[in-house]
């Protein structure tokens, strides 16, 4: 189903049975407030019974707290700024690649995948066949992450995180016996984390470290295509375009959450035990909050956004995805500066979560 997003900053969704928050200041109180649990169970029914322990993403405090707390270090922008020469060195490649058979591509299959997932599949150090079921397994996992999973979409996302964990199993197994430089043995050598913890982690950032980026440097490439006045702003200034993309073509549309305890979202009574669905892309375009919104201006000056979400389960992965985007969409259009997309219609991938392109045809 598709979670409709509303002028009104909260609402209430028949097919949800939940309340939907489309306004900034009311979707940031409930992700930075106390009192809303991210835990699928806390929600009770069946559909999350397929969700494995220790995913971050679906932990509250305590054991969020310590959790996060021993993976942070690892992906601060600091950390994460010595990659920058890799990441160039992955998005020179692809972009070689790009072309060099036939003068049209998928920017999605053949770029925008390609430059996240190498780069994930570098920092756990799982080689080529790692990133090959990576990128098989990936996009049946994050249907779990659907608004409503059918049990289609439930039984692909276990399939899918049961293939995972066989690929990763003896690759831990091996990493701990013989530990090497990479973020896995990192994670094994922490004598806090449980295995099934490192396990998770390990297919948490997976997916959550190279869907979303395919998603933001696609949507980033259309948006330039279609309003190539705005390319010099890309030049001039990376990581600001890159805040306002993430603002205008936000690529995860939501986050959800249970409501704990009885609260006031914008004089909107919602009690305790309540589903509530945070549009983040909505709360991004919200009028009461940006001057007009719906305008893509790359010159915008930055003001937070909700794309990352925001409060203790701010996306672990900000940082990188900012370094991927800011290295790959001016490399993208300096190397191809007349880029065209060939598809009349962008192909939306039908997801109510993921604001991304299934194909995005070009020319150089
Ligand atoms: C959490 C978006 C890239 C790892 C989140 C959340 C959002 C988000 C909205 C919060 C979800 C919630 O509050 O329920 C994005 C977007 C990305 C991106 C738009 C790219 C443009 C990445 C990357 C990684 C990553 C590259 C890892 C390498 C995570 C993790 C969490 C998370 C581990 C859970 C954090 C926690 O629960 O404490 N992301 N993400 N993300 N993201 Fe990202």
């Amino acid at each position: 189903m598709t979670v409709a997003a509303s002028a009104e900053p909260v609402t209430w969704d028949d097919g949800l049975q939940g309340f939907v928050v489309s306004g900034f200041d009311e979707a940031a109180q409930v992700l930075r407030g106390p009192g809303w649990s991210s835990d699928p169970r806390a929600l009770g029914g069946d559909v999350f019974a397929a969700v494995p322990p220790g995913v971050l993403l679906f932990m509250d405090p305590p054991d969020h707290t310590r959790l996060r707390r021993l993976l942070s270090p690892a992906f601060t922008p600091r950390a994460l700024e010595r990659f920058r020469p890799r990441v160039a060195a992955v998005v020179e490649t692809v972009l070689d690649g790009l072309f060099a058979e036939a003068d049209e591509a998928d920017l999605m299959a053949e770029a925008a995948y390609l430059i996240p997932l190498a780069l994930i599949a570098e920092l756990l150090d799982v080689g080529t066949e790692g990133a090959q079921v990576f990128r098989a397994e990936t996009p049946g996992l994050v249907r779990m992450l659907e608004v409503t999973p059918t049990a289609e979409d439930i039984e692909r996302g276990a399939r899918a995180s049961n293939e995972l964990m066989l690929f990763l199993l003896p690759l831990l197994t091996e990493r701990r016996r013989r530990p090497g430089d990479d973020f896995v043995s990192a994670l094994l050598r922490m004598p806090e984390l449980e295995p099934e913890e490192v396990m998770a982690t390990c297919v948490l950032l997976l997916a959550a470290g190279h869907e979303t980026t395919a998603n933001l440097i696609g949507n980033g490439a259309l948006a330039l295509m279609r309003d190539r006045s705005q390319v010099p702003a890309l030049h001039a200034g990376p990581s600001r375009a890159v805040e306002e993309l993430l603002r205008a073509e936000t690529p995860v549309k939501l986050a959800g959450r249970a409501a704990l305890t009885d609260h006031d979202l914008g004089g909107t009574h919602v009690p305790a035990g309540s589903r509530v669905v945070i549009r983040v892309d909505a709360a991004n375009r919200d009028p009461r909050h940006w001057p007009d919104p719906g305008r893509l201006d790359l010159a915008r000056t930055p003001q937070p956004h909700l794309a990352f979400g925001a409060g203790h389960h701010y996306c672990l992965g900000a940082a990188l995805a900012r370094l991927e985007a800011t290295e790959a969409l001016p490399r993208l259009f300096a190397r191809f500066p007349n880029l065209t997309t060939t598809d009349p219609q962008p192909h939306w991938r039908p997801s109510s979560t993921f604001h991304g392109l299934a194909a995005l045809h070009v020319r150089p």
